[in-house]
C-alpha cells in the first residue's frame, strides 16, 4: 500500500525515554504505518525525567495520536494519566499513552508481551511448572507478578539487591497466595530461567547469575529479555548447557505491536514489524 508523504494530516507518534537514541521503535512501527499506507509517523524524544509531565503534556496539545514510554518513565507517569487501562493499574506501569478527547489513557504491553513471546519463542509453558528470574528492578517486578498470574507453581527470585526481591515475594504472597516463591536459587531443576537484569548489555558484562549457585543443566529454558547483542553471555552459556534459548526481541515486538493497535485501531502487519527490528537491530535485511 502506498503511504502518502508527510503533509498537514500527517498523525505523530513517538516515544520519550532517556537515553534513547538506540530505539528501535521508531523502525518498527515507520515501517508497520508504511505497510498499511497510514499517514502516520514515529519519532523518537530524549526526555528527562523531570520534564516528563511537560513533555507528555506537549504532545498533546500538538495532536499526537500517542506515545511510548521507556526507560525511566514507566513507574514515574502511572500519576500523570487522566485514565489507567486495567493492564497499567494491575502492573502500576505505563508503556504506553493515548491521547483521546477526553484524556491520556495508560496502558501497559509490556507484561502480556513477556509471556507472548515465551510462548511463541521458546514453546515455554508457566502453569504448573518452575521459573528462576534473574533482576527485580521495574522489569523484573513486572515479569515476576505476571509470572505468577500465569500460575507457575514456584518462583525463584534472585536480585543483586536482596531486600528488593523480597518486597516482590511478599507482593506475591499477598496477591497471588497459590504461588510458592523463595529468594534464592533452586536445588532441583526448572523449567524457564529469565533474565531481567541489565547485566549483558555491555561488552565487558558477565553472566546475570552465580554458576557456582546454580548449574545451567538444571534449566530447560533460558529467556534473555535483552536483544542487542542478540547472544548475551548468558545465551550463550545456556545454548552450551544444552539448553533451548532466546533473546528479547520478541517481547519488544509484541509490546509494540500491542501499542499500535491501540492507537490506530487496526491490526498489527507483525512480520513487517519484525523484519524491521531485525534489520535496524541486527543489520539482517531478509530474515
Ligand atoms: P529495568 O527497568 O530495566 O528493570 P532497573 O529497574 O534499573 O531497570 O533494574 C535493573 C536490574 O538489573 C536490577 O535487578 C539490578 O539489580 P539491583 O536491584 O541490585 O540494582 C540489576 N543489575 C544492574 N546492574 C547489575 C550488576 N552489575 N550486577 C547485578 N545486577 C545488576
Amino acid at each position: 500500500m502506498v503511504q502518502p508523504a508527510i503533509n498537514a494530516a500527517t498523525r505523530l507518534c513517538a516515544v520519550f525515554g532517556s537515553p534513547i537514541k538506540h530505539s528501535a521503535s521508531p523502525a518498527m512501527h515507520n515501517a508497520a504505518f508504511a505497510a498499511l499506507g497510514l499517514n502516520w509517523r514515529y519519532v523518537a524524544c530524549e526526555v528527562e525525567p523531570k520534564l516528563l509531565p511537560e513533555a507528555i503534556e506537549g504532545a498533546r496539545i500538538l495532536g499526537f495520536a500517542g506515545l511510548n514510554l521507556t526507560v525511566p518513565h514507566k513507574l514515574l507517569a502511572v500519576d500523570m494519566m487522566d485514565q489507567l487501562d486495567a493492564s497499567a493499574k494491575k502492573w502500576a506501569a505505563v508503556n504506553t499513552v493515548q491521547f483521546t478527547s477526553h484524556g491520556t489513557i495508560g496502558y501497559n504491553t509490556d507484561a502480556e508481551a513477556i509471556i507472548t513471546s515465551l510462548r511463541e519463542d521458546l514453546k515455554v509453558s508457566l502453569a504448573g511448572n518452575k521459573v528462576l528470574l534473574l533482576g527485580a528492578g521495574g522489569a523484573g517486578r513486572t515479569a515476576a507478578l505476571k509470572l505468577a498470574s500465569e500460575k507457575v507453581a514456584e518462583l525463584y527470585l534472585v536480585n543483586r539487591t536482596q531486600s528488593k526481591a523480597a518486597e516482590i515475594a511478599a507482593e506475591i504472597h499477598r496477591q497471588f497466595p497459590g504461588v510458592k516463591v523463595s529468594t534464592d536459587y533452586p536445588k532441583a531443576e526448572v523449567n524457564l530461567v529469565l533474565n531481567a537484569t541489565s547485566l549483558g548489555l555491555k561488552p565487558e558484562d558477565g553472566l546475570p547469575m552465580d554458576q557456582q549457585r546454580f548449574n545451567l543443566k538444571q534449566a530447560r529454558h533460558v529467556y534473555d529479555m535483552i536483544y542487542r547483542p542478540a547472544e548475551t553471555p548468558l545465551l550463550k552459556a545456556a545454548r552450551a548447557a544444552g539448553c533451548k534459548a532466546e533473546n528479547g526481541l520478541g517481547m519488544l515486538l509484541h509490546q509494540g505491536a500491542k501499542a499500535f493497535e491501540i492507537w490506530t485501531g487496526q491490526t498489527a502487519p507483525l512480520d513487517v514489524m519484525r523484519r524491521a527490528l531485525m534489520e535496524n537491530v541486527y543489520g539482517i535485511a531478509n530474515p
